[in-house]
């Protein structure tokens, strides 16, 4: 059941239950971090392995010694002008963080979400909630109350409707090697914009087959529709090589002539990267329900957030 009432979801939660909840990058799974038996539902909803780790969300950096400790300066300037927003830190955690949540490890990805009625909810319970993107595991993200409604509407109470995702892919995710800050996922937040408050920073180079990687949002095979899909330099190319397909095109600011325009997604007519993340996983969600043999994506510049739309893309390419 979709709903706007607050109270609702409150009580909800209140009662250990799962709800799909907004949030300004993607919608969650939301349940309460500090019980084991709600967090467990989460993993077991989305078929998520269990080594693989939850962000918890948390309504302002306030709240952020009662759950993580040995905070590195990098890590408070970054929160300072981020949050709320579409920025995950990974610190060490304290004991109050069940090990479910964490998947056993001593760090926590923690976030202070940028969507008032997600904040809303965050400020009148007690704990804080632990939140993977609400998509069986390694499928399209979730940017509307819709998308979790065909995934799990049948499964949880409720999905509390906060309209579309403004941002529309996860939030970046930075952990830190002392001081030095190491980005784990490229995400809604650029690394340049990492780079002004900090100076250079690392990109995780894990390897992506790696079993229990340090972020899973960099397993190889990850946001994915059913559909297969190829990332593409040059589309045309793309097209005359699989013109005996039934192809479906995600382009980024122009559409090809001469092809069925129901089976086109323009991610920007004004090549605007943000706009393009906004309606990303939207589009892939349109394009795989319509029974194509296979989806052309194109790539996109590779600055700013194009960089992160082209690592989800590629990850979806695999
Ligand atoms: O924008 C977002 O981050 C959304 C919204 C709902 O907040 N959440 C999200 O969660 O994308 P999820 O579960 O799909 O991705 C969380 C990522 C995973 O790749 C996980 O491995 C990583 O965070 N993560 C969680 N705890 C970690 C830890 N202690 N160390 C390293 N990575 C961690
Ligand atoms: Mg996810």
């Amino acid at each position: 059941m979709i709903t706007k009432d607050i109270h609702q979801a409150l009580t909800a939660l209140n009662n250990n239950q799962v709800i799909g909840m907004p949030t300004e990058t993607v919608y969650g799974l939301a349940a309460n971090a500090f019980n084991e038996k709600a967090v467990e539902r989460v993993f077991s909803l989305k078929q998520r392995p269990l080594y693989n780790p939850l962000i918890v969300h948390i309504h302002s950096s306030g709240y952020l010694k009662k759950i993580a400790r040995d905070i590195p300066k990098a890590a408070e300037k970054l929160a300072e002008r981020f949050w709320p927003g579409a920025l995950t830190l990974i610190l060490k955690k304290q004991n109050t963080i069940p090990d479910i949540v964490t998947s056993g490890k001593d760090t926590l990805a923690v976030r202070v979400p940028n969507h008032p009625l997600c904040l809303k909810l965050l400020k009148e319970l007690d704990f804080p909630l632990a939140a993977p993107s609400a998509n069986p595991f390694g499928s399209i993200s979730p940017t509307s109350a819709e998308h979790v409604e065909e995934y799990f509407g049948d499964s949880i109470p409720l999905v509390l409707d906060g309209g579309p995702c403004i941002k529309g892919i996860e939030s970046t995710i930075v952990g830190f090697d002392g001081e030095q800050a190491v980005i784990y996922r490229l995400g809604s937040i650029s690394k340049e914009a990492i780079e002004k408050v900090l100076g250079p920073v690392k990109l995780s180079n894990q390897l992506s087959e790696n079993q229990s990687p340090n972020a899973p949002g960099m397993l190889a095979k990850h946001y994915a529709p059913r559909t297969p899909t190829l990332l593409c330099s040059s589309i045309l190319e793309a097209k005359a090589k699989y013109k005996d397909r039934k192809l479906g095109f995600l382009l980024f600011q122009q559409n090809i002539e001469g092809e069925d325009e129901s089976r086109q997604e323009i991610l920007s007519k004004s090549g605007n990267l943000e706009e393009a993340a906004r309606n990303l996983y939207a589009a892939m969600h349109r394009l795989d329900k319509l029974g194509l043999s296979l989806i052309l994506a194109e790539q996109l510049p590779s600055e700013g957030l194009g960089e992160a739309i082209n690592d989800k893309l590629r990850r979806a390419s695999q």
